[in-house]
């Protein structure tokens, strides 16, 4: 494609997603009229896709400077990137399928702008800032942190003290996990594996790694699918409910031999490994939904295939003693690695609050830690979306709130 022809399709797929992102068009009407990010400079390690293109858009139409790149090789969208570098105070360095030493050259490329403002998703940029750019840490207002691996990375720094700057836990707003985990995660994991495999799911046994928000939606999705869902897990109270909505639940040993597509979200290592792929039938089809490709043990397969070839596009075929294992995007995030990533109208409460978090570090002195994102805030994300579904719903009537806060009416 010529340079052209990239930068007209990243402008369509912006403009698209843009005009099914209301609660985003809104801060972003608001943010153009009172410039609160006037003077700032904000670096960004994010999935360089259409709908956080218009959250780019949104930050530099406050005022702000910025600079992205990818929060992963491979759901880069060049076209996104071409387009976006098109625009007024904004620089993407992110490219489709670059190198390891690209994709990090690339991070620092985004922090050379001494930003006082960060946004990670999977906390790459506050990683590099505590080992290798430590120089700019004084300069930095606070950072946002957009899903769970990464908050569970800085929570664990915090505890060991060795978190130097503040952070917003946009992941832990209601408005972004209850939503954008769950039924975002749900309906694009299989969004990507169906596009990529063109197969049936309907009639198939599904196995999920995992029953937190991400895994709940996936097998909801696969459920109402048709697939008969076996769900894995290692909390004894997610393990009950997974069993309560109608899914069943075994070890992974047990399931690795009935699986005729897995899918990991757990955030944690080896969910798949040697043990499980010994069993597994022939044709598994295994992806990942988790933050990092560490899900499923890629060495271990590759270590006990004979040989391996792609056999379509997102597709790895390992040949272990004559059975094949099908591994969808290297086991990276198959919603984004092989898919356009969760519906806009998710990303769009999700981008919501990370513009109105990053709006509140620029107006707030936070201390050095994990923070939450304030409650009025996720409540005002919440309301603004209902009301661009024209969704009204009851408001407590005086005698209501007294009856709920006292303790002396009613028997
Ligand atoms: P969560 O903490 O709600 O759920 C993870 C679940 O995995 C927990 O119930 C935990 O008990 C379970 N688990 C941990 N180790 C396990 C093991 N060895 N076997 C079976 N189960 C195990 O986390 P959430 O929000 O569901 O996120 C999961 C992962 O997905 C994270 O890496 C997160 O960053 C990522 N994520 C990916 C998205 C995507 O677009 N693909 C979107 C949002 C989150």
């Amino acid at each position: 494609m010529s340079d052209k022809d990239l930068i007209e399709s990243g402008d369509m797929k912006i403009g698209w997603v843009r005009s099914h992102m209301p609660v985003l068009s809104i801060i972003r009407e608001n943010f153009e009229r009172e410039q609160p990010l006037k003077g700032h400079k904000i670096a960004m390690a994010l999935h360089v896709e259409a709908k956080t293109a218009a959250l780019v858009e949104a930050l530099a139409i406050g005022g702000a400077e910025v600079t992205i790149t990818g929060c992963n090789p491979l759901s880069t969208q060049d076209d996104v990137s071409a387009a976006l570098n098109t625009r007024d105070n904004i620089n993407c360095y992110a490219k489709y399928d670059c190198c390891s030493d690209e994709y990090y050259e690339a991070i620092d490329k985004v922090l050379d702008m001494k930003p006082d403002i960060t946004i990670d998703d999977g906390a790459d940029l506050i990683f590099k800032l505590h080992t290798e750019r430590t120089d700019l840490l004084s300069d930095i207002f606070g950072g946002c942190e957009e899903t769970t691996t990464g908050i569970h990375r800085l929570k664990a720094m915090e505890k060991d003290g060795a978190l130097k700057m503040p952070v917003v836990a946009v992941n832990d707003a209601m408005t972004k996990f209850l939503f954008d985990n769950r039924y975002g995660t749900g309906q694009s994991s299989w969004d990507g594996i169906m596009r990529t495999t063109n197969l049936l799911v309907a009639g198939k046994t599904v196995v999920i790694g995992g029953y937190g928000w991400c895994g709940k939606g996936v097998s909801l999705r696969a459920s109402g699918l048709g697939a008969d869902v076996i769900v894995t897990e290692i909390d004894p109270i997610r393990a009950l409910e997974a069993r309560m909505d109608g899914h069943r639940v075994m070890s992974m040993a047990e399931a690795a031999k009935y699986g005729d597509i897995f899918v990991t979200t757990t955030g944690n290592v080896d969910i798949l490994s040697k043990k499980h792929f010994e069993v597994m039938k022939d044709g598994a089809i295994l992806a990942n939904s988790g933050h990092f490709n560490v899900e499923i043990n890629l060495e271990e397969l590759t270590a006990m295939a004979s040989s391996v070839r792609t056999v379509r596009k997102n597709i790895k075929e390992y040949n272990v003693a004559g059975k094949r294992i099908n591994v969808l995007a290297d086991g990276r995030l198959v919603n984004l690695a092989a898919g356009d990533g969760h519906p806009a109208e998710v990303m769009d409460m999700s981008f919501a609050n990370q513009a109105l978090c990053v709006k509140y570090i620029a107006e707030t002195k936070l201390e050095n830690g994990v923070h939450p994102v304030p409650h009025d805030l996720d409540m005002y994300v919440a309301e603004l979306k209902l009301k661009s579904m024209g969704i009204e719903i009851d408001k407590l009537e005086p005698h209501q709130t007294e009856y709920m806060e006292g303790w002396d009416c009613g028997t």
